[in-house]
């Protein structure tokens, strides 16, 4: 039986009909590349894989990429660990953002799979930075067409990270704490709009976590030009949130969408194994 693709709303896809427990075929495969290219964010349901079939899943897209800021799996050091206490109020990913943008080469894609889930909330959302550009204002479209951002780890994860967070959780929300590597990291400078390296549509390469200013404009000038850009590709119909169940596991396009995790479930634990796959310098 061929795998089913079934559109998840206004971003992303499901995909029916694989076991991702059982070897791949490559036409299996292949179908969920073009998936994953197309809408950005693919979602699978009832799966049960162990944390060596999740590296050997992840392994089909490209080289893991071991998080240098979040707390590891104690045996396998490709899981990073995206846990939430009963006790602590700050998660990780609570606001948009997408992963590694901080990076020279961002990374592809982050493979998430659903450990332990509170009673209720705890939902991903997901914007497609496809359909945000697609619908970006011809006006704004020119103003940020040719136009580079730089991007930073430094003011999330290093030294000076402290506004960004609620002060009792610091070190305790799955940071493994070597902010002084952060601090010594250089800034990459991306497109604004790229061309995604997998599909060659066009995706607004921008995000509030990550980027810090636009080159070649003043503080004020680039402050006001994300604020615009942000407020247009935060609409409600670029977005789509995706409920967790137990088996269930998401995989994004870090160059093709935004995430973020609610932080709703105060007093209930959230557990989340993440990989995350290397990607290329976007051009
Ligand atoms: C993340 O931002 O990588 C985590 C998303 C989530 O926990 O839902």
């Amino acid at each position: 039986m061929p795998i089913e693709i079934r559109k998840h709303g206004r971003v992303g896809a499901e995909i029916l009909g694989i076991d991702l427990a059982r070897p791949l075929a490559e036409d299996d495969l292949s179908a969920m590349r073009a998936a994953f290219a197309e809408h950005g964010v693919v979602f699978f349901r009832d799966q049960s894989i162990t944390e060596q079939q999740h590296i050997d899943f992840a392994r089909h897209w490209g080289a893991i990429n071991i998080n240098r800021f979040f707390t590891a799996h104690s045996v396998y050091p490709e899981i990073a660990l995206v846990v939430k206490e009963p006790d602590q109020q700050h998660n990780i990913g609570g606001g948009w953002h997408t992963d590694h943008s901080y990076d020279f080469a961002p990374a592809l894609g982050s493979i998430l799979v659903a450990r332990e889930l509170p009673p209720q909330g705890g939902s991903t959302a997901f914007a497609s930075m496809y359909a945000a550009y697609d619908a970006l204002p011809p006006r704004l479209k020119a103003q940020v067409e040719g136009r580079h951002a730089v991007h930073s780890a430094r003011h999330v994860f290093g030294s000076r990270a402290g506004a960004y967070e609620a002060a009792q959780d610091t070190r305790r929300d799955g940071r493994i704490g070597n902010a002084g590597a952060a601090d010594l990291l250089d800034d990459p400078v991306h497109p604004v709009i790229i061309t995604h390296p997998l599909s060659g549509k066009r995706a607004v390469y921008v995000n509030p976590s990550f980027t810090l200013h636009i080159q070649g404009l003043s503080e004020e000038n680039s402050r006001g030009l994300l604020e615009e850009l942000y407020a247009h590709c935060r609409r409600p119909e670029f977005q789509e949130d995706f409920h967790w169940r137990e088996g269930s596991i998401a995989f994004w396009d870090n160059r093709a969408t935004w995430h973020y995790a609610y932080n709703d479930y105060h007093g209930h634990r959230r557990e989340m194994h993440r990989i995350t796959i290397e990607g290329i310098q976007l051009g």
